[in-house]
């Protein structure tokens, strides 16, 4: 049976999770799950972000990684989530950060007239290079002549596995187009390469439509038309401005999941939202997101009809309004952790 690594981490990731451990333990009752009690709390107290030898028995002894957030004020830079969250997604290779963006009900989406089916889309976006390699320098810090350059990472591997996983995704899930986007206009190595593998892995799916926007068009196409998009595949933090963005489209940052993919691999899943520390432990954090991303895991580890079944739960909680305050309902996280288990 699966091994699961539970991740509470900061803030509202301690509230959320716990209602995605219910609802994985009641659909996979054998599924294993170890707590691991990392974060701020451990980093303050111990100096310690990521225990020694930790990333390599996630590796060795576990399916999955589920994680609830990362961030405290009281830690500078939050040094402790760049060492676990970047930790894992570059030690653990986890190449695919795996981003739908799904309506689940019309009436949570900010755009007029728009119907789940409008918006359904799967963002793959590039998660081990980029702009997130840390790669560059400062030089005369802290000067008024100081420089900073930050190097923008791309290589040739990197940008073929996603732009392939992909289309891999289309062509197995019956979609029929594929977005690239970059900024090639203005960033003309990266980018270039870009353009060049797309068109070189779109030429080995020709049944797939293989279509390119600028991200500043991306942008704005999301919010015009976002009906004519099914799967979009995009650098690293171009990935992770657009599914903010997409975050709101399917009816806020409460609603989104994410997982961290190598394929058959160990993955990490968490909620694509923070520890929101200013609503931390007051039992209102909106767990649906937790909920979803739960279902992605249970995707990936193998049980499709236990994912269509969280979906359909959470779309029929949004329907009665079984909610939090956020979304404009009165229900406590747990409530709508019940109200979730009790449609399974
Ligand atoms: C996300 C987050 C992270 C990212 C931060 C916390 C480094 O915003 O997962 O989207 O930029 O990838
Ligand atoms: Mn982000």
């Amino acid at each position: 049976m699966a091994r699961i690594a539970v991740v509470p981490g900061d803030g509202i990731g301690r509230e959320v999770i716990d209602e995605g451990v219910r609802v994985l333990a009641a659909l996979q009752p054998e599924l294993s799950m170890e707590w691991f009690d990392l974060g701020a709390d451990k980093y303050l107290a111990e100096g310690v972000t990521m225990p020694e030898g930790l990333m390599d028995r996630w590796r060795d002894e576990f399916d999955c990684i589920y994680l609830g957030a990362l961030g405290d004020p009281r830690v500078p830079n939050n040094v402790h989530a760049v060492d676990i969250l970047l930790g894992a997604r570059f030690q653990l290779d986890l190449y695919i950060n795996l981003r739908p963006i799904q309506l689940l009900d019309a009436r949570y989406c900010p755009l007029k007239e728009k119907k789940p089916e409008d918006i359904d889309i799967m963002v793959f976006r590039e998660n081990t290079e980029g702009l997130y390699t840390g790669i560059g320098g400062q030089f005369k810090r802290g000067t008024p002549d100081e420089v900073a350059i930050e190097a923008e990472m791309n290589s040739r591997k990197g940008v073929e596995r996603i732009i392939r996983a992909a289309f891999e995704y289309a062509q197995t899930h019956g979609k029929q187009r594929v977005c690239m986007s970059d900024k090639s206009n203005a960033m003309r190595h990266g980018h270039d390469l870009w353009q060049r593998v797309f068109r070189e892995v779109a030429s080995e799916y020709s049944s797939i439509d293989a279509h390119h926007y600028f991200v500043d068009v991306l942008a704005m196409e999301l919010v015009r038309c976002p009906e004519q998009f099914e799967v979009i595949v995009t650098n690293n933090l171009f990935g992770d401005i657009v599914t903010d963005l997409g975050a709101v489209l399917q009816g806020g940052i409460g609603l989104a999941g994410s997982g961290n993919i190598n394929p058959g691999k160990v993955s990490l899943f968490e909620p694509v939202h923070g520890s929101a520390p200013t609503i931390a432990g007051q039992g209102v954090a909106n767990p649906l997101a937790a909920i979803l991303t739960a279902a992605m895991m249970l995707e990936y580890l193998g049980h499709p009809g236990d994912a269509k079944r969280v979906h359909a739960a959470v779309a029929d909680c949004l329907r009665s309004d079984l909610i939090t305050p956020e979304l404009g309902g009165t229900l406590s996280t747990a409530e709508v952790g019940d109200a979730v288990l009790s449609r399974l």
